[in-house]
């Protein structure tokens, strides 16, 4: 019972539209001089003005309504009182909850002129999520979208975070199936008609191993190394996929 009805696809347009707009509007606003905290201000508004709830917000004791991570970090950064800085990037990811379903988007935003590493960086990463689409339609073997994300990002000399996944969603922000930005080709379930997933390819510059804050959230590269996020929840149709949070 993964896939969904066209009627609950119906319902989950609207929290994947706040999602889409709540992150486009970040990005016509994030400076350097602005804080972390500040951002989480922003999407907190901007959700709660679109008669919607922000999903994150108290989600597993999670106190904000967006994770803003930056540079090194990874995701699930809290945010703070934490001030950007040109040269920064910044992982803002929001999920937003109305018709009883969620919706779930991340984007990386250069804060400034960023370092030419970074810019690839940003680049590869949005990439990436278009490769794990190429060719995905109802019956695509499901670590193909992995292998897909994985083969362009270490083509780039980049690796794929390993220890968090996207994941299908719905009536809760997190359902089946797992969907690993790394894989083998042609393995895994086939991928029923209208599953509804978040692919979200989390890339970093260096390594891919991370380490977990003591705030039991904030999880970082182990080397420093930057990393990026870019996410999108898609409906895996008969014939291709259709984007909801772009
Ligand atoms: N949006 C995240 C995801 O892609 C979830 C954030 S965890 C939370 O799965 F605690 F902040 F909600
Ligand atoms: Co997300």
């Amino acid at each position: 019972m993964i896939g969904k009805t066209e009627q609950e696809i119906e319902l989950m347009r609207e929290p994947n539209r706040i999602v889409r707009d709540c992150l486009n509007f970040v990005g016509e606003r994030i400076h350097a001089g602005m804080t972390t905290k500040e951002i989480d201000e922003l999407v907190y508004r901007f959700i709660k003005a679109s008669d919607a709830e922000p999903s994150c917000l108290g989600y597993c004791g999670y106190p904000a309504s967006a994770c803003v991570s930056v540079n090194e970090t990874v995701v699930h950064g809290i945010p703070d009182g934490r001030v950007l800085r040109e040269g920064d990037i910044v992982s803002v990811d929001l999920c937003a909850y109305k018709n009883g379903y969620h919706g779930d988007g991340a984007r990386t935003f250069a804060i400034g002129a960023v370092s030419a590493e970074n810019e690839k960086l940003i680049r590869v990463t949005e990439e990436c999520f278009f490769r794990g689409i190429e060719g995905l339609k109802a019956g695509t073997p499901l670590y193909d979208i992995g292998y897909r994300v994985q083969q362009h990002a270490e083509k780039n000399g980049f690796s794929v975070i390993r220890a968090y996944t996207g994941h299908g969603i719905g009536r809760e922000m997190h359902e089946d199936p797992s969907v690993p930005n790394f894989g083998r080709k042609g393995t895994g379930m086939r991928l029923p008609v209208n599953t509804v997933i978040c692919i979200e390819p989390m890339i970093a510059a260096g390594g891919f191993r991370v380490n977990v804050l003591d705030d039991g959230w904030t999880a970082v590269t182990r080397d420093g190394k930057c990393a990026a996020h870019y996410e999108n929840t898609v409906v895996v149709r008969e014939d291709g996929v259709e984007i909801l949070t772009l």
